[in-house]
C-alpha cells in the first residue's frame, strides 16, 4: 500500500501539472507580467494565508492538525513585507479579494473551525507546493522585476526560519505518513486537497481574466 504521501501526490499530479501551465503562472515564469500583475496575486495570497494562519494557535493545540502547524511556517508576516513594497504603506487600505479567492479563504476558514483533517489537506496543499514551488517563482520575480535576492516583494518566497528546508519537507511527508485516519478519512482529505488545488486553479483563472481587461 502506498503511503499517505504519496497518495496525496499522486491524487493531485494532474492537477499540479494543470497549475504550473495555467495561463497566469505561464505569463509569470514567461515573465510576461507586469509588476501591478504580481502585486495582484500576492495581494490574493495575503487573504488565502489569513484564511490558514488566523487560527494557527488554537489549531497547533488540535490533536490532529497540531503536528503540522509550526510557526517557522508562517507566511502573513512575510506577505505584510511584500505588500508594503509592492503597494506601499497604505497597502492594507487597498487589499480586494477576487471573488474565487473569497471561495477558497472561505474552505479553508470552514475547515479550521469545523474540520482539522480536512484543514490539513489545505495546509499541506498551500505550505509543501510554496516550499517546493515557490523557489521558481521567486527566481522568475526576482529577475523580471528586480527585487533584491529574498528580499521585500519575495520575503513570501523564503522559509528562512526552517533551518533545513529539504529535511523539513521529509519530515513533513513523514508527518503524513502517520496521519491518524482510517481508509475514509485518508479518502475525504484526498478529496479535499483535489478541491484545494481546483479553488487555487480558479483564483489563476479569475487573475488572468483581469489581465485581458488592464493589460
Ligand atoms: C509555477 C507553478 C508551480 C511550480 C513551478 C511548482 C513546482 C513544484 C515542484 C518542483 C515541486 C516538487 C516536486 C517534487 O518534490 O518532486 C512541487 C511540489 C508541490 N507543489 Fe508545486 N509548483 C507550482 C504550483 C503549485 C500550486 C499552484 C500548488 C497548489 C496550490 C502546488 C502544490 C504543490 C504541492 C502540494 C507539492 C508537494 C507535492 C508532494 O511532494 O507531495 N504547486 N511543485
Amino acid at each position: 500500500m502506498d503511503s499517505f504521501s504519496a497518495v496525496l501526490r499522486t491524487a493531485t499530479r494532474e492537477q499540479h501539472r494543470a497549475a504550473e501551465s495555467a495561463p497566469f503562472m505561464s505569463a509569470l515564469l514567461g515573465g510576461r507580467l507586469d509588476v501591478a500583475a504580481f502585486a495582484r496575486y500576492t495581494e490574493q495570497l495575503w487573504f488565502v494565508y489569513e484564511a490558514l494562519e488566523r487560527d494557527a494557535a488554537r489549531l497547533a493545540r488540535d490533536p490532529v492538525a497540531g503536528p503540522f502547524v509550526r510557526p517557522e511556517l508562517l507566511r502573513l508576516p512575510a506577505l505584510a513585507e511584500d505588500l508594503a513594497h509592492l503597494r506601499g504603506p497604505a497597502w492594507r487600505s487597498t487589499l480586494t479579494a477576487l471573488p474565487a479567492t473569497l471561495r477558497y479563504a472561505a474552505r479553508i476558514g470552514e475547515c479550521a473551525r469545523a474540520w482539522p483533517a480536512g484543514y490539513v489537506a489545505h495546509h499541506y496543499t498551500r505550505y509543501l507546493g510554496d516550499l517546493s514551488g515557490g523557489r521558481v517563482v521567486r527566481d522568475r520575480a526576482e529577475r523580471t522585476w528586480g527585487f533584491a535576492p529574498g528580499g521585500p516583494g519575495v520575503r513570501f518566497y523564503v522559509f528562512d526560519r526552517l533551518t533545513d528546508p529539504v529535511a523539513f519537507r521529509h519530515e513533513y511527508r513523514r508527518l503524513l505518513d502517520g496521519f491518524g485516519a482510517d481508509a475514509a478519512g485518508r479518502g475525504r482529505v484526498t478529496a479535499e486537497c483535489r478541491h484545494a488545488f481546483a479553488l487555487n486553479t480558479r483564483v489563476f483563472e479569475e487573475l488572468h481574466a483581469e489581465l485581458r481587461v488592464r493589460p
